[in-house]
């Protein structure tokens, strides 16, 4: 039995045990600066008025937005739960809302050269999140780099961030074609649900949909889910220049609105089964044994 056998076997006993599996979404885009943090965050806020226990793992090792939208500086990253014995609860800080945080930091990188003892540790680490959380928001960088695109591979639930600009559009394109190339996202069967993000007009956010799925259906025989659209909106920015999230400061945007519309469209689409057994620590194993890395 090789190593990605005995993992595999490790998840299995694991899902046989436990009660609860968190729901893991995980945000991502072809470009950056397109508002996926803004999405994460935004999310968060509106499944915790839902009543939902939310943690956001921040998986973007290049800028860390999160934590400044948030206002908490977190203390430790998974580095420290994997190379410094800290546990899993040290590593998440509490933010506006009882949202938790962690931090991926330099540990997401590390994670292709771990020893079977560490993976062994952090699976059952993050198997701990599955009691701390309802919800696990992931935010990733965006889907260019091999590692991000892996990572996006692993996940069971997908959102992509897309704007109007045509820039936007393509990049999205190419993360989608590099997505359904995948053996591993192709045999899963899997839909990603679009956002339309920094539209001037409910046509406008219809319209980006629309190109988007075209060329999914055309080229690449598939398609993507329209979860829903975010307005262009001067309090997001506002918020976000005062180092606030939009749905704290000023609930009554329209991008609050639109923030509260997708977490609802999230909660009802989200049927127990496509959630089960495909929580967060398989993710993980999924992605420490692709292959080819
Ligand atoms: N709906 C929106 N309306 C207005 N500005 C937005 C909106 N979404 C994002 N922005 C702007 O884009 C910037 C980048 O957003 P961010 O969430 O950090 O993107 P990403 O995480 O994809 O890099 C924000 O700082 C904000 O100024
Ligand atoms: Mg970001």
């Amino acid at each position: 039995m090789d190593q990605a056998e005995q993992l595999r076997n490790m998840v299995r006993e694991q899902n046989r045990v436990e009660k609860k599996t968190a729901r893991v979404i995980t945000i991502t885009s072809g470009k950056g600066g397109v508002g996926k943090s803004n999405v994460a965050v935004n999310l968060a806020v509106q499944f915790r008025k839902m009543g939902k226990r939310v943690i956001i793992f921040d998986a973007d090792i290049g800028l860390a937005n999160v934590e400044v939208m948030l206002g908490a500086v977190p203390q430790y990253n998974l580095s420290d739960l994997i190379y410094r014995g800290k546990n899993i609860k040290d590593i998440i800080t509490e933010g506006p809302m009882e949202i938790g945080f962690i931090s991926g930091g330099s540990g997401i990188s590390g994670l292709n050269n771990l020893s079977k003892d560490q993976i062994v540790f952090l699976v059952h680490s993050l198997a701990e999140l599955n009691e701390l959380a309802d919800i696990i928001i992931i935010d990733t960088g965006a889907g260019i780099s091999d590692s991000v695109l892996e990572f996006v591979i692993a996940s069971p639930e997908i959102l992509l961030v897309t704007t109007p600009e045509p820039s936007s559009l393509t990049d999205s394109y190419s993360l989608l074609k590099a997505l359904h190339r995948n053996p591993t996202f192709a045999e899963g069967n899997r839909n990603v649900d679009l956002v339309a993000n920094k539209v001037l007009s409910d046509e406008e956010g219809d319209s980006v949909y629309e190109r988007v799925n075209s060329v999914v259906e055309r080229f690449l025989n598939g398609r993507v889910n329209f979860l829903g659209m975010i307005p262009a909106d001067s309090k997001l920015e506002k918020a976000v220049r005062a180092q606030k999230v939009v749905s704290v400061q000023y609930p009554e945007a329209d991008a609050s609105k639109a923030f509260e519309v997708l977490a609802n469209n999230l909660l009802n689409h989200g049927n127990e089964l496509y959630t089960m057994h495909k929580g967060i620590t398989q993710l993980f194993i999924k992605f420490i044994t692709r292959e080819g890395h």
